[in-house]
């Protein structure tokens, strides 16, 4: 309330009070009685609020009544406390809370605290299990080291697509009470393996056994994936086509086969356990197509000249040490089959923002690269009408809009509302005057969302929309959201190994920072034409704007982490909702994403003291 310019003021002192007072809680209640969101919605965003909307209004009407209850009451006492934080909910400054109700426009509305984001529920990862018994394995060095390859390539593939991958041993199995029974029985080296995977399987429980060469290599949302994600096996399968690479079950499943095994008469002749128990106790499933498993027959029959090598003792260690980079190539070769349309790097903002789109545009063009491959032009085992790496340019566009395409792969780069009024007004010394006279709301969601979501609606209203395309299953599968202060920096051996969990192969570098060429064989099959792409159809700017904008940039970054700048930026952040709430959502998601997988990575190493890594490399120097 204004104090020096009180209208009462020529009332009696006692009076002016009583008028004020009265004044104020009419006010009060005009305002907050309003029952009519449109107008409330004007209140807070001047963007007309059309009647044309459909689906939008629905959310931006729930959102606006959310915004209501959280206006601060002006008799005191708050109504609500914020939620309490969840277990291990931070990272560095970004902090969220998991909940469904993700998709409302704003956090606080949920949260009640300007600073969390509400991030969606994350996924339930279901096990996925390999054995790995280090004593029965190949002692030379190569031999080694290709196979603790493979264990990491197998690991990532699987956790990028949404499981939790953990390698047993061979104390898993001996846990499992029925390894007496199996112990002093004779059989055949390679069903004794077998039955050593089983039990390490049984162990765990209700899960999938894989070999470690077998890989998933389909879209995301591959039914078969997505079944198996679903974590529910209701009969005990394997997978035709796929030899020994993929079972899955529950634990009283694996348990009754094994059981079926022991009392099989059968059990000094057979090789494999589905020979050892009776017919129908496993089922078969023909229909498939999402696994590639690189079994010793799939070799032969298509990668000659690995098997070649693999057959001779002298050079089976040279024949493994072929195996992941075969295979990380077809990992990636998958991945840019999938997305047909290329990649596209939105740039909404396209005159000023060149500078700040740089590191999505450099991710793109290296996810385009063709990396090394053994057997150049070769496909993936399940997929052999694929498109090689050589034949299909992958396409870089840079849009700006997005464009919810699901054959596009998108990267965004998100700035702080700050950063972006920054670029725009070409000042990096913004002033609360100019803010409030000078600059448009929310401008950076307006221009991403304008094909998306016409010109009617409001920056709020857009928010569930871009919400749900960066953290929605269909649209976190399909795109790669950055904020421009903090991208993955191409000098971060760390930032780079995120892209490779994200990407679920090895996030092509290349050139490694201590300038040590990575692959020692032949390099890429070809590299796409030096960038270029980074104007799309904008201007392009001289040297001298980008200088400007790099310095800028720079600036606003070191500003915004300072204590001098938090009054301009809480400013700038009330001026701009939808921006700010865009982009701390997207900050809090890749910090959620980054500490799930460190997390469990923990979790893996806390394991027997030691991590399963450790437990390989502590046998293998403890075997030499
Ligand atoms: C939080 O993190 C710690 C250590 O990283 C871990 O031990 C704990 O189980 C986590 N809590 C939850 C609820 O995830
Ligand atoms: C994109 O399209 C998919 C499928 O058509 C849909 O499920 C999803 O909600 C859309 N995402 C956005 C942000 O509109
Ligand atoms: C992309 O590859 C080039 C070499 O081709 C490398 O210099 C650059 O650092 C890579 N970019 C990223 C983001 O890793």
């Amino acid at each position: 309330m204004p104090t020096r310019l009180n209208p009462c003021s020529y009332l009696p002192r006692r009076l002016q009070i009583v008028a004020t007072l009265t004044v104020f809680v009419l006010l009060c209640i005009i305002f907050l009685g309003t029952s009519n969101s449109e107008d409330f919605n004007k209140y807070l965003d001047e963007v007309p609020y059309g009647p044309k909307l459909q689906e939008g209004v629905h959310h931006a009407v729930e959102g606006a009544h959310q915004v209501v209850d959280h206006i601060p009451n002006p008799f005191g006492t708050p109504a609500h406390k914020p939620l309490p934080e969840q277990a291990n909910s931070s990272s560095g400054e970004a902090r969220w809370y998991s909940d469904w109700k993700w998709r409302n426009p704003f956090s606080s509305s949920t949260t009640l605290d300007e600073e969390r984001a509400v991030l969606p529920p994350l996924q339930n990862r279901p096990p996925i299990y390999t054995y790995y018994d280090v004593s029965s394995r190949r002692k030379d060095a190569q031999s080694k080291k290709a196979e603790q390859d493979l264990l990491l390539l197998w690991r990532r593939a699987w956790w990028a697509q949404g499981f939790k991958p953990m390698v047993l041993s061979k104390s898993e199995a001996m846990n499992n009470p029925l390894y007496r029974a199996f112990e002093d029985k004779e059989m055949d080296k390679a069903l004794q393996n077998e039955l050593m995977r089983w039990l390490a399987w049984g162990n765990m429980g209700t899960g999938i056994l894989s070999s470690f060469l077998a890989f998933p290599m389909a879209p995301y949302d591959d039914p078969m994936l997505s079944f198996l994600r679903r974590g529910e096996y209701p009969t005990l399968t394997r997978y035709e086509g796929l030899g020994n690479g993929l079972y899955i079950g529950t634990r009283g499943d694996i348990e009754a086969a094994l059981k079926e095994a022991i009392a099989s008469q059968a059990l000094h002749r057979v090789k494999y356990i589905d020979e050892a128990v009776p017919e129908d106790t496993i089922q078969v499933d023909a229909k498939h197509d999402a696994i590639a498993h690189y079994s010793d027959s799939m070799l032969k029959s298509k990668y000659g000249p690995i098997s070649e090598k693999l057959k001779d003792l002298k050079t089976v260690g040279d024949g493994l040490a072929l195996l992941p980079p075969l295979i990380n190539s077809h990992l990636h070769l998958t991945w840019q089959n999938i997305f047909t349309k290329g990649i596209s790097v939105l740039k909404p903002l396209p005159e000023h923002t060149t500078i700040m789109v740089q590191p999505a545009v450099d991710i793109a063009m290296n996810l385009t690269q063709c990396p090394y491959s053994p057997v150049p032009t070769s496909c993936p085992p399940n997929r052999p009408k694929c498109k090689t790496c050589v034949s299909n340019s992958v396409k870089i566009n840079i849009a700006k809009v997005f464009r919810n395409d699901s054959q596009t792969f998108t990267i965004a780069t998100v700035p702080h509302p700050y950063t972006i009024q920054s670029l725009v007004k070409n000042n990096d010394h913004l002033e609360l005057k100019t803010i409030r006279r000078q600059t448009d709301r929310d401008v950076w969601i307006l221009a991403a969302t304008k094909e998306l979501l016409g010109t009617g609606l409001s920056s709020f209203a857009r928010l569930p929309s871009l919400k749900d395309a960066i953290a929605s299953e269909y649209g976190s599968s399909r795109s790669l959201w950055l904020t421009a202060e903090r991208p993955y920096q191409k000098d971060s051996e760390k930032d780079l190994e995120e892209l490779d969990w994200i990407f679920g192969f090895e996030f092509p570098r290349d050139v490694q920072p201590d300038g040590k060429s990575e692959t020692p064989v032949p390099g890429p099959e070809r590299r796409p034409d030096p960038p270029k792409p980074e104007y799309g159809d904008g201007p392009i700017p001289s040297e001298k704007d980008l200088q400007n904008e790099r310095s800028l940039l720079e600036k606003t970054k070191r500003a915004l982490g300072t204590k001098a700048a938090t009054e301009v930026r809480d400013i700038i952040e009330a001026w701009n909702l939808a921006d700010t709430e865009a982009w701390k959502f997207i900050r809090a998601f890749n910090a959620r994403r980054r500490k799930e997988r460190r997390q469990w990575e923990d979790e893996e190493s806390s394991y027997l003291g030691k991590g399963v890594f450790d437990r390989w490399v502590d046998k293998i120097t403890g075997d030499t």
